[in-house]
């Protein structure tokens, strides 16, 4: 006959049966922290966002207020074939060259040097953009540079003419 003594077996058990409830708690702290984490998470996230709102809504105000960033640069009919005229863009203090070609086209860029910022001039027997700094030439149909120091192309403005006038319209800067 069986009898029921408390034995190793008995033990051995009642061992199981306390890992069996700290694993069952474990889960359970487990699900918690993960309940806790994602909650977290998106309170941050929503946090984030109200805090990012202000600075969305003055980079979509601030892009309106580029596009209608347009200044008056000349009547072209005082901007013969050959001649360029300098201005200001898109600040008082980036200095820029409107060149009208031989060939009638409007070119555009900023004028200080991407060497070490002389002025640059049209240069009308060669067609070019000058740099008398350090002999910097530059294309005058796309502002790279293509003689001595400088590396990194003029600033481009696009301009647009409306009723003979000639606007500065945007600025697309290339390469830093
Ligand atoms: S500053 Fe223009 S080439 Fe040096």
């Amino acid at each position: 006959m069986k009898t029921n003594k408390p034995g190793r077996n008995q033990s051995q058990s009642k061992d199981e049966m306390v890992n069996l409830v700290n694993n069952v708690n474990r889960q359970e702290d487990l699900k918690l922290n993960r309940r806790a984490f994602l909650k977290a998470t998106a309170g941050a996230s929503v946090a984030l966002g109200l805090a990012t709102l202000p600075f969305s809504v003055h980079a979509m105000i601030g892009d309106f207020e580029d596009e209608e960033h347009r200044v008056e640069i000349v009547n072209l009919a005082d901007l013969p074939k050959g001649s360029s005229v300098t201005f200001y863009y898109p600040t008082e203090n980036d200095p820029a060259l409107l060149v009208h070609t031989m060939a009638g086209e409007l070119k555009a860029y900023n004028s200080a040097c991407t060497h070490l910022m002389c002025p640059v001039f049209y240069e009308k027997e060669e067609e070019v953009l000058l740099c008398p700094c350090h002999k910097g030439y530059f294309d005058l149909n796309n502002g790279h540079p293509i003689a001595g120091p400088p590396q990194r192309e003029l600033p481009l403005i696009k301009t647009e003419v409306v009723n003979g006038i000639v606007y500065a319209v945007d600025r697309q800067v290339r390469h830093g």
